[in-house]
C-alpha cells in the first residue's frame, strides 16, 4: 500500500476568491495547495476590462501572498470588446474568457443572452490563443435543471467546437456521462475540470436526512450513474479531464437561507479530497496527471517545478473554517498535505 506520494504543486484550474474581506478569507486556502489557479470573474461587478482584472489580480496576490500565481479570466458579456480581449491577453493579464450563459449561475445577470452576440469575440479568441472556458448550462424554464448541462452540448458546445475548430475550450465542472463522453470524443482542443463534489456525491446527497444547503452548487449534483461516469474520467488517465475545484465559498447565512446560494467551499481539503478518491478507485498512480501535468499541458503552460507529499494520515475536516463551512465539514479524509 501507498503511504505518500510526491507529485509536482498541482494547480486549480477553476476557482472563485472572490473579493474584499471573503478574499482575504479563502485565498490562503488554495494558496497551500495550489501553485496557480484560473480565477473566475463573476464579481459584483463583474470583471470585464484589462483594468479591473489586473487590480484584482493584484489583490488576490496581497491576499494569498507570494508564491501563488493568479491566472485571471474575463467575464464575456454580449458587448465585450474583441480588442480589450485582446488586449488583455497580449499584455498577459488574461489566460482565458469565461462564458457565463445569462442567468446560469451566481452573478451571472451580465452574461452572454445569446451566443451570437460574441462570435467577434470567438474568432478573436481563436485567432490569438485565448482560452474559452464554459459555463456548459442552458437557462430557460422549459429545461430541467438536472438536463441543462446535456442540453447546453447538443445546443451550444457541439455547434461551438464545429464552428471554431482551433479555439481551445474547457467545459468546466463537468457533471453528467454525456459531457464525459462528449469531451473524450471531441477533438483535442476540447477539455473538462472536474470538481471534487461531483466526483464524491451524487443527488441524492443534497436530501440525505433532509435538505443539506451546503451540497447545493452548480451545476446541480446529478444522479449516480452521471457521477460515476464523471468520476471515471477524471481517474481515467485522459489528458483532457483535469483539476478544477470551483471552490465557491458564501456566507453561511447566505447558504442556509430560505433562497440558498449556489457553491461548494471545498479549498480547505480539496488535494486531500480528490487524492482519497483516485486511492479508492485504484487510480493513486494517475492523480499527478490529473492534479499537475494535464492542465498545464492543456494551456500551454510548464508544468510546477516544486513538489508537494500527501501522507495516509487520518485528517478531520472542521465543522467551520473562518466562519465558512468547508465541503466534508466533520468528515474524515485518509489523507493529509505534509
Ligand atoms: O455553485 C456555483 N457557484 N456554481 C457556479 O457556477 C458559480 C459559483 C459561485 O460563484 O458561487
Ligand atoms: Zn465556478
Amino acid at each position: 500500500m501507498t503511504d505518500t506520494i510526491t507529485i509536482r504543486r498541482p494547480d486549480d484550474w477553476h476557482v472563485h476568491l472572490r473579493d474584499g474581506d471573503m478574499l482575504a478569507r479563502v485565498a490562503p486556502y488554495s494558496a497551500r495547495q495550489f501553485a496557480r489557479a484560473i480565477v473566475m470573474p463573476n464579481l459584483k461587478p463583474p470583471v470585464t476590462t484589462v483594468v479591473a482584472a489586473s487590480a484584482y489580480r493584484e489583490r488576490i496576490r496581497a491576499a494569498a501572498g507570494s508564491g501563488f500565481e493568479p491566472l485571471m479570466t474575463a467575464y464575456l458579456t454580449d458587448s465585450i470588446d474583441p480588442d480589450e480581449l485582446a488586449r488583455g491577453h497580449a499584455e498577459g493579464v488574461w489566460v482565458a474568457a469565461k462564458l457565463y450563459p445569462a442567468g446560469a449561475t451566481t452573478n451571472s445577470d451580465s452574461g452572454v443572452t445569446d451566443i451570437a452576440n460574441i462570435r467577434p469575440a470567438l474568432q478573436r479568441m481563436q485567432d490569438i490563443g485565448m482560452v474559452l472556458c464554459v459555463h456548459g448550462e442552458v437557462t430557460g424554464e422549459e429545461v430541467d435543471v438536472f438536463d441543462r448541462e446535456a442540453v447546453f452540448i447538443d445546443r451550444i458546445l457541439a455547434p461551438l467546437v464545429r464552428d471554431y475548430p482551433d479555439l481551445r475550450i474547457v467545459l468546466e465542472h463537468i457533471t453528467t456521462r454525456d459531457a464525459a463522453q462528449f469531451v473524450a470524443a471531441a477533438p483535442a482542443t476540447v477539455a473538462a475540470t472536474i470538481t471534487p463534489q461531483h466526483m464524491m456525491l451524487g443527488r441524492n446527497a443534497l436530501f440525505a436526512g433532509g435538505l443539506r444547503p451546503h451540497h447545493y452548487c452548480l451545476p446541480v449534483l446529478k444522479r449516480e450513474e452521471h457521477r460515476a461516469a464523471v468520476r471515471a474520467a477524471a481517474t481515467s488517465g485522459s489528458a483532457k479531464f483535469f483539476l478544477g475545484t470551483d471552490s465557491a465559498p458564501h456566507a453561511r447565512a447566505d447558504k442556509e437561507s430560505d433562497c440558498g446560494c449556489a457553491g461548494v467551499f471545498n479549498a480547505p481539503f480539496a488535494l486531500e479530497a480528490y487524492l482519497q478518491m483516485f486511492d479508492e478507485d485504484g487510480a493513486i498512480d494517475r492523480f499527478e496527471a490529473f492534479a499537475s501535468l494535464n492542465g498545464p499541458a492543456f494551456y500551454g503552460l510548464p508544468p510546477n517545478e516544486a513538489r508537494i507529499t500527501l501522507a495516509r494520515r487520518p485528517t478531520g475536516v472542521p465543522p467551520e473554517v473562518d466562519g465558512l463551512v468547508p465541503f466534508l465539514a466533520g468528515g474524515m479524509l485518509d489523507w493529509a498535505l505534509a
